[in-house]
């Protein structure tokens, strides 16, 4: 499967926006086969987009079922209608905000730096939302709390991350060579 490939699931405008704002292929199966190690996790995808990682995790690994959580309601769209049209039954996809949600319920999770839009003003996916450095610092003090109240064995995925959002608690365990994609478990 190619980036191109899989992005033609979506409409031109949504495909244009894939280099810069959706997991790569090839990532998101390497991201996947960490998180997914053990049988029957669950794995959120904080701010999912058009639920390209989750779908293709949820492609490559059926033992485990792949959430995400996004913000806006023309990408969660997007997600659910690949879904449906892949068939893919372990992949689904949820619409709001991820502080809306009960960590508990998941066992691993993936970040796409998905807060760096508020303090990056270029190329940013639409200009519907308010975006400002005071939210980038809530979000990741917020993503914080959470990774660190997950128990031990906790796994975790970053992608381009700034690591604002990395509890000292998590020790890498693993990055690729650009050292761009990172895997941790909690201690
Ligand atoms: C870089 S994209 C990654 C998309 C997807 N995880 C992937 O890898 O293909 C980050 C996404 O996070 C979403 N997002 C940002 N802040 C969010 C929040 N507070 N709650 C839910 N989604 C959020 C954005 O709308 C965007 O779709």
């Amino acid at each position: 499967m190619t980036d191109a490939t899989f992005d033609w699931l979506y409409p031109e405008r949504i495909q244009q926006l894939s280099k810069r704002h959706w997991t790569p292929v090839r990532v998101a199966k390497k991201a996947a086969s960490f998180l997914a190690a053990e049988n029957g996790k669950s794995i959120l995808d904080i701010g999912s987009g058009v639920g390209k990682f989750s779908l293709i995790g949820a492609h490559y690994f059926p033992e485990a079922t792949f959430f995400g959580i996004e913000q806006r309601s023309e990408l969660h769209h997007y997600a659910l209608a690949a879904k449906e049209f892949t068939r893919i039954e372990n992949a689904e996809f949820m619409h709001g905000n991820f502080t809306q949600i009960d960590f508990a319920q998941f066992d691993h999770f993936y970040f796409y730096n998905a807060f760096f839009e508020n303090i990056d003003s270029k190329d940013r996916i639409d200009h519907l939302i308010e975006y400002s450095t005071s939210l980038y610092h809530y979000y990741s003090r917020y993503l914080y709390k959470e990774l660190n109240d997950r128990p031990r064995g906790t796994r975790l995925v970053t992608y381009h991350s700034l690591e604002d959002e990395v509890p000292p608690s998590y020790q890498i365990v693993e990055a690729s060579r650009d050292f761009l994609l990172k895997m941790w478990v909690k201690k």
